[in-house]
Parts: C-alpha cells; sequence; structure tokens
C-alpha cells in the first residue's frame, strides 16, 4: 500500500530503506539484501555516489565496456562505453575494426558555440526596448565579469547577446539570446549562471532608463535558462574507400553492398519511422561513450534529435554517397561536451574513461563520440542490408537468456558451442536448455 511521507530526504540511508522495504515490498528482508548488495565496501567511494543526488538508497550498475581500434584522424583510440544494450559494444567493436583496415574514420569540429536565453515579458514599445538593451548591453558584459574571468583567461567566454522579438509568437514575449565559447566545459552552469546575472542587471537598471516612462519600464523576467539545442556546436566524422574494398564476405558482392548500403540510408533520410530507429541506433554508440565519459546524455540527445528535425521534418542524421567508384559516409551532429567539470574529475570510472582516451579536449571527445555514432550506425546497416539483423542480436542475446534460466558454466559453453551452428531464438534456447537438463 503506497503512502505519502514527509521529511524522507532528511532520514538517514538506512532509514530511508527501511521506509521503502517497509512499504513497497513483500519480501522485506530479500528486498534489504538486493539493495545492499550493490553498495560499495568502500565506504568513501559509496558516499560520493551517495551524494551525486538525493535520497540514494543504492547503486545500479550498467556494463563499462570497451571498443578497441578505433583509428580516429590517424590516433588509435579504445572507446569506453557504458551500455547494457548486448550487441551494441561488439557492433562498435566490428566496425572499428573494418574501417581500421581501410583507412579509418576522420572527423572535425566545426563549430563550438552554446546558447543560452533569458525568457521575459515587456509589454511597452520595441523601438523603447531595443535603445535600452543597447544602452544597457555593455553592462551586461561588465556585471558578468566574476563569473566570465577565468573562463576569458583561458578564451572562452560570452560571445555575444542579441535581442530577439518572439511578439508573433506570444504577445509581450522577447528574449535575450546569448552565445559562449565554454572550450572544456560543458559550460551548463558557467552558461545559467551568466543568464541569471544578466536578468538580474537587466530588470534592475530598466526603471533608470531615461526613456523608459514609469509603465513601459516594466520588465517581467520568465526564467533563465541554457538551450540544449546547440546547432553551432557541430562535429563531422567520416569513413570513406573505394567500392571494392567493401568487401563483406556475405555472398555479397562490394557493389551490391554499397548500393544496398546507400539506399538503406536514403530510405532513412526520407522516412521519419525508419529515420527514428536509424537514429536510435546511432544514440546507441553516443549514448554508451557519453555515459562513460560523465557526461549528460539526455542533454545530448534533446540536442541531436531538434538537430535531425531542423528542416521541419525528421530525418537521418547519417549521409552517404557513392561517386567515382568512392564510397562514402559520414555524420554531422551537434554535440555539447565536456571533459572538465561536472562528474568529469569527481566519478572515479569516468576519470579512467578518460584517461583512456588520453585526457581528451572537448572537441576531441566530440570527434570521438560522433566516429562511435557513425560505426554503430555502420555496423545496425551492414547486418540490416546482409545478414538480418537479429543473427547477431540473438547471439550476444544468448547470454541473458542463458542468464534468466541460471544456467551454470557447463550449460553455457555446452550452449554456446551449440548455437554456433544452430540459429538463436527464444524458443530454441528454452528448448536447448531443458534438452540439456533432461
Ligand atoms: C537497435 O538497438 C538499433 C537498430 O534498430 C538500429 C537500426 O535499425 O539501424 C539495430
Amino acid at each position: 500500500m503506497s503512502k505519502s511521507i514527509s521529511g524522507f530526504s532528511k532520514l538517514s540511508k538506512s532509514k530511508k530503506i527501511d521506509w521503502i522495504v517497509d512499504t513497497y515490498f513483500s519480501n522485506k528482508e530479500a528486498a534489504k539484501i538486493i539493495l545492499k548488495q550493490y553498495w560499495n565496501t568502500n565506504e568513501k567511494l559509496q558516499q560520493l555516489h551517495d551524494e551525486f543526488i538525493e535520497n540514494t538508497i543504492t547503486n545500479y550498475y550498467l556494463p563499462l565496456g570497451v571498443a578497441p581500434n578505433f583509428l580516429i584522424n590517424d590516433v588509435l583510440y579504445t572507446i569506453p562505453m557504458a551500455i547494457e544494450e548486448s550487441s551494441v559494444v561488439a557492433a562498435a567493436s566490428k566496425a572499428a575494426k573494418f574501417w581500421l583496415d581501410r583507412g579509418g574514420f576522420k572527423a572535425e569540429v566545426i563549430s563550438t558555440t552554446k546558447i543560452g536565453q533569458v525568457h521575459f515579458k515587456y509589454t511597452g514599445s520595441y523601438n523603447k526596448l531595443n535603445s535600452y538593451f543597447n544602452f544597457i548591453k555593455p553592462q551586461l558584459f561588465e556585471d558578468a565579469k566574476h563569473i566570465t574571468k577565468n573562463m576569458e583567461k583561458r578564451g572562452g567566454g560570452i560571445l555575444d547577446i542579441d535581442l530577439i522579438d518572439k511578439t508573433n509568437d506570444i504577445p509581450g514575449y522577447y528574449q535575450l539570446h546569448a552565445t559562449f565559447e565554454t572550450l572544456d566545459a560543458m559550460g551548463a552552469n558557467f552558461i545559467n549562471s551568466c543568464l541569471e546575472q544578466f536578468a538580474k542587471t537587466f530588470k534592475e537598471n530598466a526603471s533608470n532608463f531615461p526613456e523608459f516612462t514609469h509603465d513601459d519600464s516594466n520588465i517581467e523576467i520568465i526564467m533563465s535558462i541554457l538551450s540544449n539545442y546547440v546547432p553551432e556546436c557541430l562535429v563531422r566524422a567520416e569513413v570513406s574507400c573505394k567500392v571494392e574494398e567493401l568487401d563483406e564476405g556475405n555472398n555479397i558482392s562490394p557493389e551490391a553492398f554499397a548500393n544496398k548500403f546507400l539506399q538503406a540510408v536514403n530510405i532513412a533520410e526520407v522516412e521519419p519511422y525508419r529515420a527514428v530507429t536509424h537514429n536510435k541506433g546511432i544514440m546507441n554508440g553516443i549514448d554508451a561513450v557519453v555515459l562513460a565519459t560523465g557526461n549528460d546524455f539526455r542533454a545530448i540527445e534533446a540536442g541531436v534529435h531538434a538537430y535531425a528535425a531542423r528542416n521541419g521534418k525528421y530525418t537521418s542524421l547519417t549521409h552517404a554517397s557513392i561517386d567515382n567508384g568512392i564510397f562514402r559516409f559520414w555524420i554531422e551532429i551537434p554535440l555539447a561536451l565536456g571533459t572538465v567539470g561536472g562528474l568529469t574529475g569527481l566519478h572515479p570510472l569516468v576519470k579512467l574513461a578518460l584517461e583512456m582516451l588520453n585526457q581528451p579536449s572537448a572537441k576531441e571527445l566530440m570527434k570521438i563520440v560522433a566516429v562511435a555514432g557513425l560505426a554503430q550506425n555502420f555496423a545496425a546497416l551492414r547486418s540490416l542490408t546482409t545478414t538480418g539483423i537479429q543473427q547477431g542480436h540473438m547471439k550476444m542475446h544468448l547470454m541473458n537468456i542463458l542468464n534468466q534460466f541460471d544456467a551454470n558454466e557447463v550449460e553455457k559453453n555446452k550452449l554456446i558451442e551449440h548455437f554456433k551452428t544452430n540459429t538463436v531464438t527464444h524458443s530454441a534456447v528454452v528448448e536447448a536448455i531443458e534438452n540439456l537438463r533432461n
């Protein structure tokens, strides 16, 4: 029976667990054991995790895997990936190896501008507002100096601030639209702090602006927040080779494979139902690296999908071409990532992941992440257009099914052997386990 509780966040961790267990679980002892099983025995490490969020009761594990052999701009990387889906790391590794033998991936950062907005209401004349904005603009920069000082020393900071008239959408609605360069930081706190300072300066000085009469100096700040839509924080990654090098070994000629692959990409470019799944496969690779490197995968997801719909129709994030016998496959996506600040200096596994990537700058990480997305899409389309996706998927999923049935090591080894030459389906695995056990 569910019940409400007040002051929950003030309870100790063990009292929180007692309440959860008493309220929700029939087998209270078993529930308690499971929750505590996932605590780290290193108390300091556990406390670090407890303090990431409020009301932590335990840790939620995801596997951290690695995909080696990624050649990116002639540098070899082993890419860390945190993900639960069985086939993702295997697919990334396979794609990495495939392109390692064909010159690797090329990647470049196109732009790194981030965006934030102060949303406000104002009902007076636009001309007066505009002249107030021009008057106060230097002060917006000046008053934010205590926030921007360090970022400026490193070459970043506020790039510009514009006044945007949105009154066609909502009567009286305007924005201060600001652009930022945050270098190696994702910059969310930096941007939001600047925006809140802009809002304060903008509101507080309005009543002293001589052109405003009392009535039209009234500026109502609605909110100040960064945008996770960052179409000016763009990275591009690409692979290419001669068509004849696309030797699949799958009873399909390189030319036929290249053409089928191209058509699969074309379908995702025109058909939103397919584009969403196509892009989901890309995000399998992207999210896994974003998570492993301590970045905000929800922000990345939101921004990337908005970008996929930027022309009013949801479309593919990757593109392909065949020209003069050259096959080319590329991705262009917005990625606001950080390699300093946030979790990057706190979470021990994130620190290791970044060290494994040779302490990348944010720009380098943008390239690596884009490559992971492109590789994942290559692997998915390669399977889809040749063997079908289930062969590889089910092979990787076999272990999950065996674990569902508590298969022991001997059973696992026998069944893995058996399914090397038999098709994996859920029912075939169940039948094989039963046969083995009888
Ligand atoms: C599954 O997680 C991802 C795929 O569906 C992607 C795709 O269809 O391109 C295999």
